[in-house]
């Protein structure tokens, strides 16, 4: 299955009952397994989690490490970029030049690094002198 079918799966699936915004991750981790996630929202709205930390939840809990590639998609005009929080998880398990595919449902799509995707990433080298 590709990264994108089965973000396409998973997205039908997502808990979205207030935004309606149906979002599907997956991620092909560096042993070679696909893991997905879809966004869960919560009535108490801080609470919702992201597709992409659904994924990446599904990978560690999977036993797997690291992400090779990983691909969302969503029912928008343009690619919709990850929110801020989910370029930091991705980026805590993912090196630089992993490879982002943003897609819309209607076969739009967008393709960058992680690097790209989250510029001035907050790393452990910053907590050097703790
Ligand atoms: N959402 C994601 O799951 N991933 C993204 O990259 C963008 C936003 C979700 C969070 C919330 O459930 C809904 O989309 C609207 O923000």
């Amino acid at each position: 299955m590709t990264l994108l079918e089965a973000a396409t799966a998973v997205r039908l699936r997502a808990y979205a009952p207030y935004s309606r915004f149906l979002v599907g991750a997956a991620i092909r981790s560096v042993e070679g397994h696909v893991h997905v996630g879809c966004n869960v929202e919560n009535v108490a709205y801080p609470e919702g989690t992201c597709a992409e930390a659904g994924a990446i939840a599904a990978m560690i809990a999977q036993g797997d490490s690291r992400i090779a590639e990983i691909l969302v998609i969503a029912d928008s005009p343009e690619p919709v970029p990850c929110c801020g929080g989910c370029r930091q998880k991705i980026a805590e398990f993912a090196d630089q030049g992993v490879t982002v595919t943003l897609c819309t449902v209607d076969g739009k799509s967008k393709t960058l690094s992680v690097a790209e995707l989250l510029p001035g990433v907050f790393s452990g080298a910053h907590m050097a002198r703790t």
